[in-house]
């Protein structure tokens, strides 16, 4: 029998647990249509003319972030605007890639949500033909608001009601919590449907694996430098046992492997990007990328406190990340907690 399809997952969804209703589940949905059209554009590369740098070699384009935009950036942000802005499930939507909150054209009605999200994730390897993603975050629109602005995004990412990620990697996955468990379908590209393939992911809460840009171990914090070197040590160390290591730099990707079979990833605070909060930004990456590895069993902190507690202050907020197999968070979280109070 063929998997079940993302839609029929949804309707049971909200028959089991009241957690999707029509309009998020046209939301979803809506999402999900965009990532296929993402992944087919991806998938032509080179053929497509989708590589490389957005803007003219003059004068490249430049994000909100201060980061260069590749032309993949623009596509994705532009496809995911486009397919949201007429279905009425929306109040507003922001991105990684735009300045401010983006509002719901007037000629459309106006939903309930709010959508935010990484159009593009892990743009540094597109060019390379390495696995890139799509992350998005779902909030409520506070009752009464009926022009949703930057102050209306701030919640708590323990609010979301529903967050994903697209990987386009050698097969494209939609991975997708609503608050009741990950699920992970896979994209059947001949009749253009994701269907079922991993049911209540659950991430082992030991691991031996970390993943961290080891280039940047010098800027990082003390406890930070204590806790990866005594991974490093390895059986004769304080841990007594071997740790491997991967880096992907694309964070879908690195999380999926953590989904998959366990893992740590750690985007510390480092005196580079110290000055920014961290490098990963709160409301597109790390609140639904956190939602997601707790939903499957895993923990994900500053390196502090926990990150879905966080009260965002301005909407493209940085934090420090560190997400996975709960006992390995745990620990480099302690790492950084015994440091700040010592005794
Ligand atoms: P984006 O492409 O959306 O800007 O995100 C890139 C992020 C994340 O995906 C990845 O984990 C990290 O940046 C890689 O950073 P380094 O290049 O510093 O390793
Ligand atoms: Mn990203
Ligand atoms: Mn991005």
């Amino acid at each position: 029998m063929q998997p079940i399809s993302l839609t029929q997952h949804l309707i049971e969804e909200q028959r089991r647990h009241d957690s999707v209703n029509a309009d998020l589940r046209l939301l979803i949905e809506v999402v999900a249509r965009a990532c296929k059209r993402i992944s087919i554009a991806i998938g032509k590369g080179a053929l497509g003319g989708v590589l490389g740098e957005a803007g003219t070699a003059d004068s490249i384009s430049v994000n909100v972030q201060g980061e260069a935009q590749k032309k993949l950036d623009v596509l994705s942000n532009e496809i995911l605007l486009e397919a949201n802005a007429w279905g009425g499930h929306l109040a507003a939507c922001a991105s990684e890639e735009m300045a401010d909150p983006y509002p719901i054209p007037d000629a459309y009605p106006k939903g309930n949500y709010l959508l935010l999200f990484d159009p593009l994730d892990g743009s540094s390897n597109i060019d390379v033909n390495i696995s890139v993603g799509t992350i998005f975050s779902v909030l409520r629109c506070p009752e009464g608001v009926a022009q949703p602005s930057e102050k209306d995004f701030l919640q708590p990412g323990t609010r979301q009601v529903a967050a994903g990620y697209c990987v386009y990697g050698p097969n494209t996955l939609l991975v997708l919590t609503t608050g009741h468990g990950v699920n992970v379908f896979t994209l059947d590209r001949e009749i253009g449907s994701f269907r079922l393939t991993r049911a209540n992911a659950a991430i082992p809460d030991e691991t031996s694996e970390f993943a961290v840009n080891m280039s940047n171990q010098r800027f990082w914090e003390a406890p930070m430098q204590r806790y990866v070197a005594d991974l490093l040590a390895g059986k004769t160390g304080p841990r007594g046992r071997d740790f491997n290591m991967r880096w992907v730099a694309s964070m879908v990707a690195d999380v999926h492997r953590i989904l998959t079979r366990g893992g740590i990833f750690i985007y510390p605070l480092d005196e580079k990007v110290k000055a920014k909060g961290g490098k990963l930004r709160l409301m597109y990456e790390a609140n639904p990328m956190s939602f997601i590895v707790e939903q499957a069993g895993g923990a994900a902190t500053t390196g502090r406190s926990r990150i879905l507690d966080v009260q965002p202050t301005q909407l493209h907020q940085r934090v420090p990340v560190f997400l996975g197999s709960k006992h390995e968070v745990e620990m480099a979280t302690n790492y950084h907690l015994d440091a700040d109070h010592p005794g």
